[in-house]
């Protein structure tokens, strides 16, 4: 193969590899209404603005309306890529992002969900989502506040990421 044989192949080859990452990004587009809001106070937020700002910015992290198993999936998955941080970090981070991003279905989510955003044993939330199926679930906010074992103020604080469908 002649130099400008070798150049060639590479440039496609870049062109390529460009292309497919381009195509990956724009499926994946923030929210446009609240783009490039800060993140929210909290402890931990100094460590994910500093991880998560390396490879892409941090509007491609805030806002996305992702629950507590998809924010999980997503941790995963930037780690999958090679994000890198100590273990101690990883908890930090992925309690930051469950406590101050994450959504959840509460008529669909998990125990292990719950658990987390309310941040209550794993007795206690499965003991919510117990209630629930004996009710049929839950259609407002105030039949939230009747399962036994979940924290009104926090169910309050926590409104506008509560999904009831
Ligand atoms: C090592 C590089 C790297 C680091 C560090 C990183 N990411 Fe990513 N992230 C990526 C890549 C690459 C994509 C694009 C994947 C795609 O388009 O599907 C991405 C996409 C995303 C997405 C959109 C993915 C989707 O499924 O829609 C979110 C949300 C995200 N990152 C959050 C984070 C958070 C939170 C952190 C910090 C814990 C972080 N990223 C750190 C590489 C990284």
């Amino acid at each position: 193969m002649t130099r400008a044989s070798v150049a060639l192949v590479a440039g496609v080859a870049g062109f390529l590899a460009l292309t497919s990452f381009e195509i990956a990004h724009a499926r994946v587009a923030p929210p446009p209404a609240q783009s490039g809001a800060a993140l929210p106070e909290g402890e931990g937020k100094a460590v994910v603005e500093k991880l998560c700002n390396t490879c892409h910015g941090l509007d491609y992290v805030w806002p996305s309306q992702r629950t507590v198993q998809v924010w999980r999936e997503t941790i995963d998955l930037m780690r999958a890529y090679g994000a890198e941080a100590t273990d101690e970090q990883w908890k930090i981070i992925t309690d930051y992002i469950v406590g101050n991003l994450a959504y959840l279905n509460v008529n669909k989510a998990s125990a292990d969900e719950f658990g987390m955003l309310f941040a209550i044993d794993e007795q206690a939330a499965q003991g919510v989502v117990a209630y629930r199926d004996t009710q049929g679930g839950f259609k407002t906010v105030d039949d939230l506040k009747k399962a036994p074992g979940l924290d009104g103020a926090r169910i309050d604080a926590l409104q506008a990421r509560l999904i009831l469908e």
